[in-house]
């Protein structure tokens, strides 16, 4: 068995990666069942609501799961002894420095897996005492930083070269092709966001579930925001603004806009987010049936 595997305790190397806040207990249950490791995501929550979300998803399945910690969260501390005593064993953090956060995980007997987008952002969490990580290559859906990216082909063996914890990869991957091929490039699992978000059980909008199934190459474009980018689908909108080189497309999209956006699926107001791997998305499916074919 893989220390990945050990850490997670359930039967595949497969983790939920987290969406903003959206949490369906009965989605990530479906995933903990299908033999995967579903996760609640925390985001900004506070404690009285990381209670809850996980009492519900221990009502729904006694498998393992996790839950994903965003470091800027400044509840994570009471969040992570709720947890704790909730039964979870492994998180990921993401979105923050890992500096204080794991000496608090281990005392609480918990493992870590942080969240990296570059192989000096891994090292450093490893000295931090990350247990394991996600690295995100520029493939992936969701926000991505200003540096220059690199593709999961190169960047999951470049890390995997350089620490010595277990490497989960994601982004690009949505089936029994990119699974292997990240195997093979030497992670230990894989992180998924954009094919579970076109799932059965996902409670995105109909309209987000119905743009990942219609875009094709060329689709999938970084919007430029301020402090960050973030991965969309492009709407015939944007593809007009993204042709006017003097129009600052971070003037125009706001991210306080994006959960009016994403909650009734008006993307005018601001782009849906999903991976590059969108292309190869073209039936939304139950996630028990997404797994058993990615493992297959
Ligand atoms: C809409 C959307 C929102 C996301 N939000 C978060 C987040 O809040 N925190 C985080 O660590 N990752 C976030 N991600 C990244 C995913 O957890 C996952 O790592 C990524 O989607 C993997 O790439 P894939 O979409 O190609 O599967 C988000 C991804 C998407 C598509």
């Amino acid at each position: 068995m893989s220390d990945l595997l050990k850490m997670l305790g359930c039967r595949y190397p497969i983790i939920q990666g987290p969406i903003g806040e959206m949490n369906s207990p009965k989605l990530i249950a479906a995933i903990c069942e299908a033999g995967a490791y579903g996760m609640l995501a925390l985001g900004f929550s506070n404690a009285a609501t990381a209670k809850k979300l996980a009492n519900e998803v221990k009502a729904l399945t006694d498998k393992p799961f996790g839950a994903n910690l965003m470091l800027l969260n400044q509840a994570n501390r009471e969040i992570l002894d709720i947890l704790a005593a909730a039964g979870v064993k492994t998180i990921t953090t993401s979105v923050g420095s890992p500096k204080e956060i794991y000496k608090r995980i281990h005392e609480l007997g918990m493992k870590g897996i942080h969240v990296a987008l570059t192989l000096t952002h891994a090292r450093r969490a490893e000295d931090a005492g990350a247990d394991g990580l996600v690295i995100t290559g520029l493939e992936s859906g969701g926000l991505r930083s200003k540096d220059p990216e690199l593709t999961n082909m190169v960047l999951i063996p470049l890390v995997v070269d350089h620490v010595k914890v277990p490497v989960v990869a994601a982004g690009g991957i949505a089936d029994s092709r990119g699974y292997r091929a990240v195997l093979a490039l030497g992670a230990q699992g894989a992180q998924i966001g954009t094919r579970f978000l076109a799932s059965t059980e996902s409670t995105a909008h109909e309209r987000w579930k119905q743009a990942i199934l219609d875009s094709t190459d060329g689709d999938i474009v970084l919007l430029p925001l301020q402090k960050m980018n973030v991965r969309v689908i492009v709407t015939q909108k944007l593809k007009k603004e993204m042709q006017d080189p003097a129009l600052d497309l971070s003037k125009v999209y706001d991210l306080k806009y994006l959960p009016k956006a994403w909650g009734t699926g008006d993307f005018d107001l601001f782009p849906a987010s999903a991976g590059q791997v969108s292309a190869l998305i073209k039936e939304i499916k139950p996630v028990g049936k997404i797994i058993a074919e990615m493992v297959s």
